[in-house]
């Protein structure tokens, strides 16, 4: 690839792995550099852009409020936020009737430990192995990649880990000093692994049973990832607990932290609070995601493409046996597992114009805009096709030149 052209790497941090490419807008499921070339962004801003990149209703709600009141803290009372807040209610899962709103979805995270730590008086939080939750401390703390922790240690105390998926396990480590058990739906970050079957529910009796409390974090499968408004729903399981940020304000910075009257009625003002939180600018672009997440036909588009895209890709892997291990994913959150490493394809990807995201060493991950046409679809398979091949007929010719080199 050609180097970058840009003084960003003078002036930013280094905490970001980096790709040569500059962004100067999108449209829909593309985005366009700055020569005006087209790429298909099967990474949606790393699962942001769920509505599509500059989403007409998303950009002329933002223009509308940025002209009349950008901020307003949460201590006045705001139109804007009042009626996101109403509308949000009717999509809650079951339970959920208060919510904290804030801008990330780490703080969303931190916001649902803290409150549960409250609610029940006692400090513990089982979280699971693969599990991420961002990387302010509590969420980092129940985050289980050693990478992202051991530099920054110490954390805070009593974050406990249990194998995703194993009930067993799970129960041995839930006690009565467990305030919470804190779980992705589908986790994203290690690689889209879907929980087996009973799962959730199981967790949910265990939380039950031990009067813990139970976190979902839908930061990633929720907002109509996984072709349901929360991934939680494909399983018929409410938490105690939901939080959600990356694209349900249409790109702007928003989190918020859903919560039960019970857990609610023990905070106080001034225990928690944040100064941009629920400002009207994220709640305009909040209601207008909302709404077009809830009146396009985007949800059923999410669970139809996502069924599409693993069937096309799972021919894929019979095409490529020697380089994919497995697809897996609920909706249009799907993951491509290779045996090799994923850095070589990241690479091509872009030279063939497609964004790609991965997931540890060896896993594509697939969290395109909803909007994404069936049309980009075939695209991207035919480019992946092509990545593919050309990776295999290289490693071939590599194994030729070898034996021809061992046998003279
Ligand atoms: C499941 C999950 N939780 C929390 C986060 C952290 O969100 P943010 O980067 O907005 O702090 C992420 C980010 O990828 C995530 O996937």
């Amino acid at each position: 690839m050609a180097k970058m052209n840009s003084t960003e790497d003078e002036h930013l941090v280094g905490t970001y792995q980096r790709f040569p490419i500059k962004i100067v807008r999108g449209s829909g499921a593309s985005v366009f550099d700055d020569a005006g070339k087209e790429y298909i962004d099967l990474s949606g801003g790393y699962g942001v852009a769920i509505v599509g990149h500059a989403n007409p209703d998303v950009a002329r709600a933002i223009a509308e409020q940025a002209s009349k009141l950008v901020t307003c803290h949460s201590s006045l009372y705001n139109d804007v936020r009042e009626e996101y807040l109403n509308e949000l209610a009717t999509i809650l899962p079951e339970g959920l009737t208060k919510v904290y709103l804030c801008n990330s979805g780490a703080e969303a995270n931190e916001a649902a430990i803290k409150f549960a730590r409250k609610a029940t008086g006692r400090r513990e939080i089982v979280a699971f192995t693969g599990s991420y939750h961002g990387k302010t401390y509590g969420a980092l703390s129940a985050t289980w990649n050693q990478k992202y922790k051991k530099p920054f240690e110490p954390l805070l105390e009593g974050f406990k880990f249990a194998q995703f998926g194993n009930l067993e396990k799970t129960s041995e480590l839930v006690s009565e000093n467990t305030a919470a058990i804190i779980v992705e739906p589908i986790q994203g970050e290690s690689g889209i692994h879907l929980p087996p079957e009973g799962f959730l529910a199981g967790l949910r009796g265990l939380s039950e049973s031990r009067k813990a409390l139970l976190i979902f974090d839908e930061v990633q499968s929720g907002f109509g990832r996984t072709g349901k408004v929360w991934a939680c729903e494909n399983w018929n399981v409410a938490p105690d607990i939901m939080t959600a940020s990356k694209g349900i304000a249409g790109g702007v910075p928003f989190g918020f932290t859903a919560i039960k009257e019970s857990i609610a009625s023990v905070l106080k003002p001034g225990e928690h609070t944040s100064t941009f939180g629920g400002n009207p600018l994220a709640c305009a672009a909040a209601l207008a995601a909302l709404r077009y997440l809830i009146r396009s036909d985007v949800l059923a588009r999410s669970a139809q493409n996502g069924e599409y895209l693993m069937e096309r890709l799972e021919k894929l892997r019979s095409k490529h046996p020697g380089l994919v291990r497995e697809v897996r994913g609920k909706g249009l959150m799907v993951a491509m597992e290779l045996k090799i490493p994923v850095k070589d394809v990241i690479t091509r990807g872009f030279d063939q114009q497609l964004i790609l995201l991965y997931a540890g060493l060896n896993i594509v991950r697939f969290l395109p805009p909803l909007v994404i046409s069936r049309d980009q679809l075939d695209l991207v398979v035919q480019k992946l096709d092509a990545i593919l091949t050309s990776i295999e007929s290289e490693a071939h010719v590599a194994s030729v030149a070898e034996k021809i080199r061992a046998e003279v």
